[in-house]
């Protein structure tokens, strides 16, 4: 008889689901056989998306799989359930509601509609999708996209909302030799075909939150947060009071400050901190955004927070957030990983 172990799974609307987990099973082939939705893409420990709390019992990485979670995420509880099995019943929490995994990924086609340099490392590409396709993602959440005659498949999360639909607007930051640049900048044009697929991901915005929110993005990590936000400017009733640090490298390679600029003017209860890492001229905060962060910022116990950018600054702002008070189950992060 092979053993099985009961894994309880608790859900952010307070929904639990129990499972019996094989010995050779992780998490969420188990949940997923059993008709569990949770979100996942990758199943190879690389995406996230899988992200849970372990809060009773053990669980460990399959033998031979790897994971994107550092030492100290992994030792505060932190898994992956694509690649963990448990070794006794065990329970974990999940940052979103038992319905929220159900989201279908769809295929969809989308026309180019345009192709704008914004800054000297940064293209903004809206797309059209064609008639017949819809993908809607929760603002923060990410599609993919085939690079047209490469047959890659690169990450991105769009900065526009479903409202917006059937446009979807990416914002992309060149990279030497990177496949989507080099179409970008040497085939790509008006009404070219694209592939895409999605949605993907759990970084998302979590609607019914009315405490404080605090947004952390690094370059193009600005995209996410920025449809964040204008997710929260349609939704109606009150806003609540919101923080956005936002940093470049140098002020040359700034950008979408005039859309920032807009959206402080519609939303009052917004505030923007626009950082670069050097020669700001007194113009900008001179540092990282993490560093323009203050112990003022935080004075509400459930403030909420979302961060997107590199993996440093990842790190750095969830260590500053939790010392200035912030709970870590309600830090919501997506690392972006340049893919060449
Ligand atoms: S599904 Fe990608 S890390 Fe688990």
């Amino acid at each position: 008889m092979t053993a099985t172990h009961t894994v309880k799974l608790r859900f952010a609307d307070g929904a639990i689901r129990a499972l019996e987990v094989g010995a050779e099973q992780t998490v969420l082939d188990a949940a997923l056989a059993a008709g569990v939705p949770l979100l996942h893409q990758c199943r190879s420990g690389s995406c996230s998306s899988c992200l849970s709390h372990l809060v009773e019992g053990e669980a460990l990485p399959r033998p031979g799989s790897s994971s994107t979670l550092l030492a100290s995420e992994f030792a505060a509880g932190q898994r992956l359930l694509c690649v963990t099995q448990p070794k006794g019943d065990c329970t974990f929490e999940l940052g979103y509601g038992s319905e929220e995994g159900a989201q279908p990924v769809v295929e969809a086609h989308a026309f180019v509609n345009a192709i704008e340099p914004i800054a000297s490392n940064v293209v903004k590409l809206s797309l059209e999708l064609a008639e017949g396709s819809w993908l809607a993602c929760r603002p923060g959440q990410f599609i993919q996209v085939e690079v047209p005659g490469a047959g890659v498949l690169r990450s991105y999360s769009p900065v526009s909302t479903e409202a917006d639909l059937p446009r979807l607007d990416l914002l992309i930051r060149l990279l030497p030799q990177g496949a989507m640049t080099s179409w970008l900048t040497c085939g790509a044009k008006v009404d070219d075909v694209v592939r895409i697929t999605g949605p993907y991901g759990a970084f998302f915005l979590r609607e019914k939150r009315r405490a404080p929110h605090i947004f952390v993005a690094g370059g193009t990590g600005l995209a996410p947060v920025l449809a964040m936000i204008d997710r929260i400017r349609q939704l109606g009733g009150r806003k609540p009071p919101m923080l956005l640090s936002f940093g470049c490298a140098t002020p040359d390679v700034l950008f979408y400050l005039d859309e920032l600029e807009l959206r402080r003017q519609w939303l009052p209860t917004l505030e923007t901190r626009i950082c670069v890492d050097r020669g700001s001229n007194g113009d900008f905060h001179e540092g990282s955004p993490v560093s323009a962060l203050t112990a003022a910022d935080v004075r509400d116990p459930d403030t909420v927070a979302y961060l997107c950018g590199p993996q440093g600054m990842i790190d750095a702002a969830t260590q500053r957030l939790i010392e200035l008070g912030v709970a870590p189950e309600n830090i919501f992060s997506e690392q972006f990983v340049p893919s060449n």
